[in-house]
């Protein structure tokens, strides 16, 4: 980089700092006080008189931009686990220690929180043939979307999926059921009763729709008594992407423009998956 430019960056990057540190009070929403820590101030900086407490939101841009991802936090349930992820997330280099900055080091299961499945997760040939999380397309984890609720005394049945009557043509779509309504994401024992796909609503799915892209509100998009087959009819055509332990609460029904960016982990089948919607 050129000396004047990087000398101009670093000025614009200062007065950028101090635009915000100047900026006392940066408001916390209280719109959607249903999701733990939101606008809570959890991390709040003391700074002499001033708190400076840093905005934490479930909403962004006056109410169009949802984040559908959960926070990473060690009581977040992890699958078949009694205990949660725990801690995961250390300082490795502290500025207390005498180091220049503060660099925090981490460790999770790739399925941890809001993440996507690629199809080596279920089939070793596709993991030895290398369809890894780098491999998922981008247009399918990016468009428009549908977000249906379905009838929450059920599980994902063909039955329940011909009731939704999703039109032909519809992508992707964000199923929000009893989960949401129990919070199970939000407690930190697994919970094997959570609603998921049975293996008929998979087939289902995946022979008379033209959704690729399949989204749910807890760590699986199969049902516990059908996990593995459920994930087999769905993964087998490489086609379907499945986005699972997505944050649902407090969103309208409807139809959004979807975003979701995997991280590029080279010879993973699975990845933390940060996602949005935009109204
Ligand atoms: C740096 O880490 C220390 C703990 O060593 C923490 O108290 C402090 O707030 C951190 N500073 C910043 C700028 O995050
Ligand atoms: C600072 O270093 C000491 C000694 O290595 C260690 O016990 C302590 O945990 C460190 N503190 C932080 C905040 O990294
Ligand atoms: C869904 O299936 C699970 C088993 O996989 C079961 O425990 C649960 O009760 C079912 N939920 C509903 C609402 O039928």
């Amino acid at each position: 980089m050129d000396s004047s430019l990087r000398s101009s960056l670093l000025f614009f990057i200062g007065a950028l700092i101090l635009a915000i540190s100047l900026h006392p009070a940066v408001a916390t929403t209280a719109a959607y006080p249903t999701t733990p820590g939101a606008g809570s101030g959890e991390c709040s900086l003391a700074g002499g008189d001033d708190v400076i407490i840093p905005p934490r939101r479930e909403v962004h841009g006056n109410g169009r931009i949802f984040d559908i991802s959960h926070k990473y936090v060690p009581d977040m349930p992890v699958f078949e686990s009694k205990d949660g992820l725990g801690y995961f997330l250390w300082l490795q280099h502290s500025m207390k220690n005498g180091s220049i900055a503060n660099n925090s080091e981490m460790k999770i299961p790739t399925h941890t929180g809001t993440h996507v499945d690629a199809p080596g997760h279920v089939f070793d040939h596709y993991f030895d043939a290398g369809f890894d999380v780098d491999t998922l397309d981008l247009e399918v984890l990016n468009g428009p979307a549908l977000l249906v609720d379905v009838p929450r005394d059920t599980n994902i049945t063909a039955e329940v999926m011909k009731s939704l009557n999703i039109p032909r043509g519809v992508r992707r779509v964000l199923f929000r059921t009893l989960n949401t309504n129990r919070r199970l994401m939000f407690q930190t024992e697994f919970d094997t009763s959570y609603v998921g796909f049975m293996v008929d609503g998979a087939k289902w799915l995946a022979e008379n729709t033209d959704i690729k892209l399949v989204g749910v509100d807890y760590m699986s998009v199969a049902a516990y008594d059908h996990l593995i087959p459920s994930h087999l009819a769905f993964l087998e055509g490489r086609e379907i992407i499945l986005v699972e332990s997505l944050k649902l609460d407090d969103v309208p029904a409807g139809v959004y423009s979807l975003h979701c960016l995997p991280l590029r982990l080279v010879g993973a089948e699975g990845s933390p998956i940060r996602c949005i919607l935009i109204k």
